[in-house]
């Protein structure tokens, strides 16, 4: 059996992957603080099985016990488990030395720690099994330069393209038959796009550029996205570690 986990898929990227998991038949596991009710029913028409986990991914305590509890509940029958961290926060959009600080702790566990911790539990629980974990962090563009007034996002999604990366390499040299990637998705029109073009000039620089892309319809629509990141993980020829971009698959 074959399973999909997605945090985040109470909305944007993540509900749209869950949607197209459900689509193909494969049964879905959600973790976020709100269920998507779109995601049940749809699950329920298809006949596709379909658990959410309500879980705040800012509290490593709450990480750790709801995928403790989702480990137990499929390793015994499953043969592939794709696992996507897609939950992702912005803010704080500031410029350094004008940061909330509480908001600087929920970036840091959110975006980098919940990833990390995710990825090393199933990595452990796959070990001396016959299940494959197949693991795509979702980072950003903004993981590979500085844009100013997100010192906090750029430095949380360059270090998961860095753990990705040597998580890759130790799989890689260990011999394993699971894989970890990363996967860059490019400008979506999604609740966090409503967010950055909420910014004010003083605490974003590029907030115009950003009010423009959609008004000039340079957003992406999650549901193409989630295409291209779900064909990706469905493929038998993905590489340890690699760093994939949307504007190449699709
Ligand atoms: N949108 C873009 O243009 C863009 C560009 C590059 C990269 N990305 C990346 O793509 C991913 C998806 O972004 P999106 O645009 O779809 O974002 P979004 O629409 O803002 O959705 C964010 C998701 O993350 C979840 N989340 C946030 N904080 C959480 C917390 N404390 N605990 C549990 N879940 C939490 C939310 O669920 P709840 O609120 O229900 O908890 C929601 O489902 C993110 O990793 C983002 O960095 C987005």
């Amino acid at each position: 059996m074959n399973y999909a986990i997605i945090t985040g898929a109470s909305r944007g990227l993540g509900a749209s992957a869950a949607q197209r998991f459900i689509s193909d038949g494969i049964p879905v596991i959600t973790v976020s603080r709100n269920e998507n009710s779109t995601l049940k029913h749809a699950a329920e028409s298809a006949g596709i099985s379909y658990t959410h986990y309500r879980c705040d991914l800012s509290s490593p305590q709450q990480v750790q016990s709801v995928f403790a509890q989702i480990c137990d509940d499929i390793f015994q029958h499953a043969e592939n488990v794709y696992v996507i961290n897609n939950a992702g926060v912005i803010e704080p959009i500031d410029v350094a030395g004008e940061l909330d600080a509480s908001l600087v702790q929920t970036n840091v566990q959110v975006n980098l720690t919940a990833p990390i911790l995710i990825s090393n539990l199933f990595l452990q629980k796959a070990k001396g099994t016959g299940t494959r974990v197949i693991i795509a962090n979702v980072t950003s563009g903004a993981g590979e330069r500085p844009i100013q007034g997100w010192s906090i996002y750029c430095s949380t999604k360059a270090a998961v393209n860095m753990f990705t990366m040597t998580a890759g390499l130790e799989l890689e040299n260990n011999g394993s038959s699971s894989k970890i990637i990363a996967f860059s998705p490019g400008l979506m029109d999604t609740d966090m796009q409503v967010t950055i073009r909420s910014s004010s000039e003083e605490a974003f620089a590029d907030v115009d550029t950003f009010r423009n892309y959609k008004e000039s319809g340079n957003l992406r629509s999650p549901d193409t996205v989630a295409g291209a990141l779900v064909n990706l993980v469905l493929a038998e020829n993905l590489v340890n570690g690699k760093i994939y971009k949307v504007n190449d698959l699709l």
